[in-house]
């Protein structure tokens, strides 16, 4: 069973694991202040759309905590530039949004002294965190029903990192891995390394070494190799936003996997929490896409890998058209994504 959090509360602070120092050392770091967790989202020490919404929740608590007054209206002032700031970290994966809104509406809706609204955000931080890993665990009990009817055992082929340590814990698409592996399902899971960040080969590998499940690390290059040998069963995915029409953002080369999966048969599907499906985009050409740091391209550790005198552009994600989608699946069920639009909106608080 998992053991990986990679945000967990305990005496009055935020833990995170250092994901920018995995695998070669296990790190935690300390937040206390919602500036330094603004950072950690920015810098990529936490990451993952459920856990960087995980993050801001505590980053919104931490920043409540902060303000010293006992007036109403100014400290909902103060709380709404917390949310500002931490808005600012990244743009693609809507959860942050989600998780900022849904601590701001709470903090609203509160009626009573300043204290007793900084206590219960940090309440509502805790409970965004324990419905993560439990909307978790329901998405990798959900993908057991998609498997195909037969006894065979499938190899996985998953993109980036969508595990636990990019949620609460367990994960979306490593989640439905674990979930398969669990239930005997699982001869391999094919990680693909994920250029630039390398969070596939990095940090789902590490994740199942931790486990024993069996992994191969391939670079993004030999995906379509793989499956034109016909060793990819299926392709599970995460999400880091999902318009209305089923357009899904993720991390970027999940559009080349996509397409290579059409052209080979196989199966592709998208493992997301309903928090990640933005309801009032209603392609996915209206996702912001986050552009980074060139250095991430050039540089491999200290080592510049490029001549001097070329162009960067650095995209971190990408969109996969829904009809190169087989389903998505969610917490309450898998859908089409021409479907998703008549599941249950009430989680929706963007
Ligand atoms: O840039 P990252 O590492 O935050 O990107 C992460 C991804 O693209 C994940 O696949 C996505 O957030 C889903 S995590 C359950």
């Amino acid at each position: 069973m998992n053991t990986i959090y990679p945000v967990v509360w305990s005496n009055n602070k935020v833990l995170l694991i250092d994901q920018t120092c995995l695998p070669s050392q296990y790190v935690l770091v300390e937040i206390s202040r919602y500036e330094d967790m603004a950072k950690a989202i920015k810098t990529m020490i936490v990451r993952g759309a459920p856990a960087i919404g995980v993050a801001a929740a505590y980053g919104m608590y931490l920043g409540a905590r902060e303000v010293n007054t006992k007036e109403r209206e100014t400290f909902l002032k103060k709380l709404e530039d917390v949310a500002e700031i931490l808005r600012q970290t990244r743009p693609t994966a809507v959860n942050l949004f989600w998780a900022i809104s849904r601590m701001l509406k709470t903090a609203y809706e509160t009626l009573g002294t300043v204290e007793e609204i900084k206590t219960i955000l940090l309440e509502t931080a805790q409970k965004i965190q324990a419905e993560d890993l439990q909307t978790c665990q329901a998405i990798g009990e959900n993908s057991l029903q998609i498997l195909p009817n037969n006894p065979h055992k499938l190899s996985i082929l998953t993109h980036c990192n969508a595990g636990a340590l990019a949620t609460a814990g367990y994960g979306t698409a490593l989640g439905v891995i674990r979930s398969v592996w669990t239930a005997g399902r699982l001869k391999r899971v094919y990680a693909d390394e994920t250029r630039p960040r390398l969070q596939g080969a990095k940090l789902t590998a590490w994740e199942c070494v931790q486990e024993k499940i069996p992994v191969t690390v391939i670079s993004d290059n030999m995906a379509a190799h793989c499956m034109q040998k016909g060793l990819i069963d299926m392709v599970v995915v995460g999400a880091d936003r999902i318009a209305a029409n089923g357009d899904t953002a993720n991390k970027i080369g999940t559009y080349g996997v996509a397409v290579m999966a059409k052209m080979h048969h196989i199966p592709f599907y998208v493992a997301a929490p309903l928090s990640t499906v933005d309801f009032s985009l209603e392609n996915g050409g209206l996702i912001p896409i986050e552009e980074r740091d060139s250095s991430e391209l050039y540089q491999i550790g200290d080592t510049v890998i490029y001549p001097d005198g070329v162009d960067y552009y650095n995209p971190a994600f990408d969109v996969t058209p829904a009809h190169l989608i087989t389903g998505i699946i969610t917490e309450q069920t898998t859908v089409k994504p021409e479907n998703l639009i008549d599941l249950n909106h009430s989680k929706n608080y963007s």
